[in-house]
């Protein structure tokens, strides 16, 4: 898809890019290598990473896979270690890895909820603090990928909901302690997102139609939306952003709870 940002919008620049091997996440890393970054892709699956790698230096950029969970607080300072060492710098750095799964309240185990804010909440913790050194010296920013759930009350998304949210303070937090060290430090809260993992898991075949129908703007995101609204934040058209969350929706949360009680037939 064309762009309606400059070319080159950030020649000589490095993005790490976690949940880079898949979805949202690859989608983020195609979009800044398009505009001239230099990218490295953290995530769990070293495959997935190789295959997004081998798309984007096929067409023309440069790319670094780095396998690694982002709740091992030790394998993330190695891979921002790598990243620099291999690229150069650190400008840009995207928390995108996320996991999720719909389990009611009532029935979801400790662990299923500790596994959800470990990877989404402590993971972009942990991803920003080993990042902060280098972003300070690059003057760079932080774009976390939330979600709606982080402020609407959705059934069944209570272990999301909670990391979500716990990352749009963090951001505000990590915005406000950092401002002078000029790291900015933003989010992105997309609805439903068309052809991802979260698509796939969250709104079933048989529920799709309901939840898109109730979508004012009729219809889910695309990656390449959501990429748009990231490449805004970390261009010098955000340079005086910091603390914000970029709603991106569709309109979905002006009509409060859902979009998962269409869903349950609630
Ligand atoms: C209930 C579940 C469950 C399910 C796992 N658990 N799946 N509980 N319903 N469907 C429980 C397990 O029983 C276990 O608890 C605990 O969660 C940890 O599960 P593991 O499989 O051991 O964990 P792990 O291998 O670390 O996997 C993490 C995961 C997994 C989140 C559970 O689904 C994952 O890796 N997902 C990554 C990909 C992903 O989810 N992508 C979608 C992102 S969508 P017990 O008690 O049995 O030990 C997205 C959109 C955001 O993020 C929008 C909403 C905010």
């Amino acid at each position: 898809m064309s762009s309606v940002f400059a070319p080159n919008l950030l020649a000589g620049q490095v993005a790490l890019v976690t949940g880079g091997g898949s979805g949202i996440g690859a989608g983020i890393a195609r979009t800044l290598a398009g505009q001239g970054a230099r990218v490295a892709l953290l995530g769990r699956t070293q495959a997935k990473l190789d295959a997004v790698a081998a798309e984007i230096r096929g067409a023309g950029g440069e790319a670094l896979a780095l396998p690694a969970d982002v709740r091992d607080y030790a394998a993330v300072e190695a891979s921002v270690s790598r990243a620099v060492e291999t690229l150069g710098r650190l400008d840009i750095v995207v928390n995108g890895a996320a996991g999720n799964f719909l389990a009611p309240a009532a029935s979801l185990s400790a662990n299923g909820f500790r596994a959800v804010i470990d990877i989404d909440l402590c993971g972009t913790f942990n991803v920003s603090r080993a990042a902060f050194a280098q972003l300070a010296k690059a003057r760079g920013s932080i774009v976390s990928i939330t979600a709606t759930q982080a402020s609407v009350p959705t059934p069944l998304q209570c272990h999301a909901g909670a990391a979500k949210a716990g990352i749009e303070k963090l951001t505000r937090d990590l915005a406000l302690e950092w401002a002078r060290s000029g790291v900015r430090v933003n989010a992105v809260a997309p609805g439903p997102v068309e052809g991802t993992e979260g698509v796939r898991r969250l709104a079933p075949a048989d529920a799709d139609a309901a939840v898109r129908r109730r979508v004012p703007l009729g219809r889910f995101a695309t990656i390449d939306e959501v990429s748009g609204a990231v490449l805004f934040l970390v261009s010098p058209a955000g340079a005086y952003m910091t603390g914000a969350t970029i709603l991106l929706d569709g309109g979905t949360s002006l009509l409060g709870p859902g979009p998962f009680l269409d869903m349950l037939g609630a």
